[in-house]
């Protein structure tokens, strides 16, 4: 929700282009408005414009501000329209301070209620210009633009990070609070961004910022202090990603590359963590880290919910309790904790307002909590005892792909350990199930070369309604994959078990919907029931399913092949067969596939 992105290059350098293609790496966070403010001897230019940075671009094209510091943004509206007005960056009345800023600042109305009084004139509807307007007022009074800064930070409620240019200073001031900000230690210049991909063709070495921390960067410098400005350490890292993982290359769409890119991933996901006995080894969770565990709790959003119902799915195979909340509603109506409660939070970026809320109120109840998650760094991980990471790499498609697989994979790895600890045995399931997720980054190429989805993909154009139906861990993947059809075609898609159409839904299904069954291998024969139920209402039925399930390639009037595996896999590969029909029906409709309307990739408000 929102992205910062800020430079400090050495004098007679110019920063416009690296700001823009950082905004532009970070256009996945929003993309209702983007500016830039760039300082140079003059002062400091601000250009910006509603609507996406080709806007912006355009708008600069005119203006060119040159200068060696700049900060950028591009905006999810939450305070005020998408106007170019309302856009990023604010300034102070002199237009002198120009402030992006990512999260919200919930006491603003008494603020800017202060400062009004006090003669500040605004000129937008934002929370964020409150900020500016506090740093010039503080700046008047005499302090330094730092400590101006640190008092303008101290005085904002809420979660943000803040990055600011003031005409008379070298440097970029910057401060985190609940939303994400990490340093990018170049050459011969420095970097603040919400996430790494926005300065990851300059850098590799970061930093990541903690809640609290203050930060001034100049090109070959930067300091980083508390708000009362006594230094703290954050350890310069070098993060293993390469420019071309936040880069397009020859695809289309970054959706279509990140599903492409799930065999890799995947292999990623489980490297080393099989050993060759066919042990699970996951890094910090040796054998008997959860012997103590009685019920698992999973906390998660969107389609990490639905790995986390798929986990849930894994663990009760193996005899262990598990329940899934929305994170969301976790953080109003939270489940009971007991001293031998786990709860692991699914969340792909780490930075989900729900979802970190949920963690919080989890701790605060005595829960031991775990985080799985993509990001290192990320709020979450820093939140919870402990962190498993998915290493799906970075993902720039708004609609989740490569990182729902890369979640399943190692929350099944995690569904093992646990399992194992808390039975004191091993499942005698368990090796097929880790075979079938060696075979997993196969399996899932040769799902994506023979897909026919493609083929299949113009007559799920223009139907009243698309259903998906699934048991087991088909359930979830049924959900998913309606998650992910109406996300990007913006068409009416819904997900349901098998067994609940007749319980209502059935109501709707006529011979305009088009009705999505997944079979995984385990009780097929009642989801072809439940097939038989559709097809008699005169629904078309697409079956997805393995190459050998003859009779369900019978009983459907289209069909999905998946290679024969384990019934935890075969979800995962009816999943990426139901990316593409999205993907391949989203592409016929002309819809905005990496960048749908209204949506960002990392909501980090409640
Ligand atoms: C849908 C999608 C969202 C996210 C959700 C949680 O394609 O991407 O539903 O899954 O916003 O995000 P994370 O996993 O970052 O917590």
């Amino acid at each position: 929700m929102c992205g910062i992105t800020a430079c400090a290059a050495p004098a007679e350098n110019d920063v416009l282009d690296t700001l823009v293609a950082g905004l532009r790496n970070l256009e996945y966070r929003g993309y209702d408005s983007s500016g830039v403010a760039v300082r140079n001897g003059e002062g400091v230019t601000v250009v910006k414009r509603e609507g996406e940075i080709d806007a912006l671009a355009d708008a600069l094209g005119a203006v060119s501000p040159n200068g060696a510091v700049g900060v950028g943004h591009t905006r999810w509206s939450t305070h005020g329209a998408p106007t170019d007005e309302n856009a990023h960056p604010h300034t102070d009345c002199s237009g002198e301070v120009s402030v992006v800023h990512n999260g919200i600042v919930e006491n603003y109305t008494a603020l800017r209620g202060e400062l009004i009084e006090l003669g500040h004139t605004f000129t937008s509807e934002t929370d964020t210009e409150v900020v500016p307007h506090l740093v010039e007022m503080y700046r008047e009074r005499g302090l330094s633009t730092e400590d101006a800064f640190r008092k303008a930070i101290g005085r904002l409620e809420g979660r943000f990070a803040v990055a600011m240019v003031v005409d008379d200073e070298d440097d970029v001031f910057a401060a985190r609070d609940g939303s994400p900000l990490v340093l990018g230690v170049g050459e011969d210049r420095r970097f603040l961004a919400s996430d790494v991909p926005s300065f990851l063709e300059h850098t590799d070495r970061v930093a990541f910022l903690e809640d609290g921390d203050v930060v001034r960067i100049s090109a070959d410098h930067h300091e980083i202090t508390d708000l009362a400005g006594n230094p703290v350490d954050r350890t310069v890292q070098t993060v293993d990603w390469q420019p071309e993982d936040a880069q397009r290359g020859g695809f289309d769409h970054y959706m279509l590359k990140e599903i492409n890119e799930q065999p890799a991933a995947l292999d990623r996901a489980i490297k080393g963590r099989i050993t060759d006995d066919g042990d699970v080894h996951l890094e910090d969770f040796p054998p008997g880290t959860f012997e103590d565990v009685g019920v698992v709790h999973l906390l998660a959003c969107g389609t990490s919910y639905h790995a986390a119902l798929y986990a849930q799915q894994i663990l009760a195979d193996r005899g262990i309790p598990a329940q899934v909340f929305s994170a969301g509603e976790y953080t109003t109506t939270p489940a009971p904790v007991t001293d031998d409660t786990l709860v692991v939070a699914v969340t792909q970026s780490g930075e989900t307002a729900d979802t970190l809320t949920s963690i919080r109120i989890a701790a605060e109840r005595g829960a031991r909590t775990l985080a799985v998650t993509n990001v290192i760094g990320s709020t979450a991980a820093r939140d919870c005892d402990d962190a498993l990471f998915i290493r799906a790499g970075p993902e720039i498609g708004v609609a989740a792909t490569k990182t729902f697989s890369s979640q399943v994979a190692v929350l099944a790895l995690l569904a093992e350990r646990i399992a194992e600890d808390v039975t004191g045995s091993v499942d005698p399931d368990r090796e097929a199930l880790l075979s079938a997720l060696q075979d997993l980054p196969e399996h899932v190429q040769e799902t994506l070369n023979t897909s026919t989805a493609e083929a299949l993909a113009p007559q799920f154009v223009g139907r009243d309604e698309q259903f998906f139906i699934g048991r087991g861990v088909g359930y979830p993947v049924a959900l998913e994959a309606a998650l992910k059809f109406k996300e990007i075609t913006y068409e009416h898609a819904e997900g349901f078990a098998a067994g609940e159409l007749k319980h209502g839904p059935l109501a709707l299904v006529t011979s305009d919907s088009t009705v999505f069954a997944v079979f995984t291998g385990r009780h097929d024969e009642k989801t072809l029931k439940n097939v038989e139920e559709v097809r008699s209402r005169g629904a078309p039925v697409v079956a997805i399913a393995a190459e050998s399930a003859h009779e369900v390639a019978e009983a459907a009037d289209e069909f999905l092949a998946i290679p024969e595996t384990h019934p935890v896999a075969a979800g995962l590969l009816a999943n990426v067969q139901l990316q593409l029909v999205s993907y391949r029906v989203a592409d016929l409709l002309g819809r905005s596939i990496d960048k749908p309307r209204n949506l960002a990739k990392s909501v980090t408000v409640e």
